[in-house]
């Protein structure tokens, strides 16, 4: 959730870390610092964004020779410059950034005042400063592991010392740190993201490591016993360099665009007309094995949970296996069942979500078979799954969730197929159920056409301050994720409902100043949706439709209408939330909020 940048060697180090923390920065944006190598070590950290950061340095700090910086997201004390990082040592002359938590971070707080220490911040992070400088003997490798060997919880650490010019220590306990080399500099981040324009060789520190950086590369060794391991030095995918907005005044806009291409990419190879079937080799399933599942339970957070949702529609519908769509935070607390034939599907775009990565551990530990469905195929939980069926959305920097969750989607729809194929459906209707996923595409294009009329809508309602969306079925999935869109780019209160519940009270809250988007699908329940719609026509409020096809179903006084074309009843959710989040963007972008960056949101959510 925070990001962590930090170069050693070059003429620009300081130019270098702000450039990639600006790369991080969908990550967590609360607050902001740097700390400039030299004697003695400079800090400067600020409230806000990278941007008040970079104006805060004068010409002369971007030419340091090693710097680390940090932006943050703010679990642990306010979004304050004080608990900004870089945090120092007590003499000022050890500088750390960190991600992930400190859990035992009280009792070593106490312990370290017991000893004379002082603490400027709230943050569980500043014990680490202090605790190194406790153990300092001259060597700043030997002196950062034994600190962090004393802390419980998952961290990224990157560590400069005034005593060793142009060395960057850095270690990683459960939180991705990745190193990246060039002639004569070396790099480190959180995210590959911030190096892709510096460097394609890259080596991502595993679990327990921790590493010597200077300017001619990096030393890795085990942080449990110094012990050096051989580095694995990997080439980051071309894709990863595409982090520009491409033209679009927001990343939101331009990823919601560029929908109709992910799905492309996430069908691509996967459709088997001959078999009549999905081909998904990631799910490391044999045909035998996949027939035993008994029970599918599909873990994940957010809009993550909302595709597990509208997933799990598909896979009853066609493969007849019971699904049961978690919430990963409560996953592991309350002791789950789990048969050997269960298979557990963990939702995740980024892979890096601690609830969800606690859900895979669970799961594995009680002998289930875990694939992760994600797009980042070398997080921690594509790393610990048994398998990963990746989503090939390419990188999602707006934080709201978009082109990852229509692939989720259409990810969950090849597995109902293949499930589905692998039990009683026949040829012939998963050959059209083929046939119209290679459609979706197109379907998608239709409705990205219709965003002249779905702005103005959404400039219509833009003074509203609660509204509710309603579906039935699998739309239901769909109208909780309209909501979710609204609420999280725009502040605006937005609740999503199954149709027929508003009765059963929030029905109390609507009047002609509560807009309701109902979600009608024609050919599936679309009568009954028709009658919710009338009730909360008769309390005043006003109705937005989003309509599969060119007809409601019956003849209602609802004028505002967003029409998307009519499908498959298993792929309008994908469908139709490209409405909706066109909806929700033009909304937060008519009331001036800050589209990508929304306030108090992180692109992954690392802690519980
Ligand atoms: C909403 C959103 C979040 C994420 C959630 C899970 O737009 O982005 O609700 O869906 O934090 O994240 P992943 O899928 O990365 O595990």
């Amino acid at each position: 959730m925070c990001g962590i940048a930090g170069c050693t060697g070059g003429l620009s180090a300081g130019a270098v870390v702000i450039a990639s923390l600006k790369r991080l920065e969908y990550r967590g944006y609360d607050s902001a610092g740097i700390t400039l190598g030299g004697s003695p070590l400079r800090t400067v950290k600020i409230s806000g964004k990278v941007c008040s950061l970079e104006r805060s340095l004068g010409p002369d700090d971007c030419l340091a020779t090693w710097a680390i910086a940090h932006t943050r997201w703010a679990t642990c004390g306010a979004p304050t410059a004080e608990n900004a990082h870089p945090h120092l040592s007590g003499d000022g002359r050890i500088s750390v950034v960190h991600n992930g938590i400190i859990e035992n971070f009280a009792e070593l707080r106490e312990e370290l005042t017991g000893s004379g220490h002082v603490f400027l911040s709230e943050t569980d992070s500043e014990v680490i400063p202090h605790l190194i400088e406790e153990y300092y003997d001259g060597d700043p490798l030997r002196s950062t592991a034994s600190a962090l060997r004393r802390l419980s919880g998952a961290f990224g650490v990157a560590a400069v010392f005034e005593r060793h010019p142009e060395t960057i220590i850095c270690a990683s306990v459960g939180s991705p740190v990745v190193i990246g080399l060039d002639d004569g500099r070396t790099f480190v981040a959180s995210d590959v993201q911030a190096l892709a324009p510096y460097t394609r060789r890259v080596i991502r520190l595993k679990d327990g490591e921790i590493a010597r950086l200077t300017p001619c590369g990096a030393e890795i060794f085990s942080l449990a016993d110094l012990r050096p391991i051989r580095p694995e030095i990997s080439d980051l995918p071309v894709e990863t360099s595409v982090a520009d907005k491409g033209g679009f005044e927001h990343f939101m806009l331009k990823e919601i665009m560029e929908q109709p291409e992910c799905c492309s990419n996430a069908l691509k190879g996967r459709l088997d007309f001959d078999r009549g079937t999905a081909v998904l080799p990631g799910l490391g399933l044999s045909p035998r094995e996949l027939a035993r599942v008994s029970r599918i339970l599909i873990a994940g957070c957010g809009s993550s949970i909302h595709a597990g949702l509208a997933g799990a529609y598909c896979i009853e519908g066609l493969a007849g296996i019971p699904v049961s769509v978690e919430q990963a935070s409560e996953f592991r607390y309350r002791n789950p069942v789990l048969e050997p034939e269960t298979l557990v599907i963990a939702l995740s775009q980024s892979g890096e979500t601690a609830d969800t990565v606690a859900a895979v551990r669970e799961a594995r530990s009680k002998g289930a078979w875990v694939t992760a469905v994600c797009n980042v195929e070398a997080s921690t939980i594509a790393r610990e799954a048994d398998s990963v069926i990746p989503l090939r959305a390419g990188p999602e920097l707006s934080v709201a969730a978009t082109k990852t969750f229509t692939s989720q989607l259409v990810v969950l729809y090849l597995l109902a197929l293949l499930a589905g194929r692998n039990r009683r459906l026949p040829f012939e209707t998963a050959s059209r159920l083929l046939r119209e996923a290679e459609e979706l595409p197109c379907l998608i294009r239709e409705v990205l056409d219709e965003a002249p009329a779905i702005k103005a809508l959404a400039e219509k309602y833009v003074r509203a301050e609660d509204m509710f969306y309603i579906g039935r079925g699998n739309l239901y999935p769909v109208a909780l994720e309209g909501a979710l869109k609204l609420k999280e780019i725009s502040y605006v209160h937005a609740e999503g409902y199954h149709a027929a519940e508003l009765k059963h009270g929030p029905i109390a809250l609507l009047d002609e100043l509560v807009p309701v988007v109902a979600l009608v699908n024609p050919e599936d329940e679309g009568e009954k949706v028709c009658g919710n719609i009338r009730e909360c026509l008769a309390r005043k409020a006003p109705v937005i439709a989003v309509v599969a096809g060119k007809d409601m179903p019956d003849a209602l006084p609802v004028r505002d209408i967003i029409r998307v074309p009519a499908c498959s009843r298993f792929l309008l959710p994908a469908v139709a939330a490209v409405a909706l989040q066109l909806f929700a963007y033009f909304f937060a972008r008519s009331r001036g909020c800050s589209v990508d960056q929304p306030r108090n949101l992180a692109k992954s959510v690392t802690v519980e």
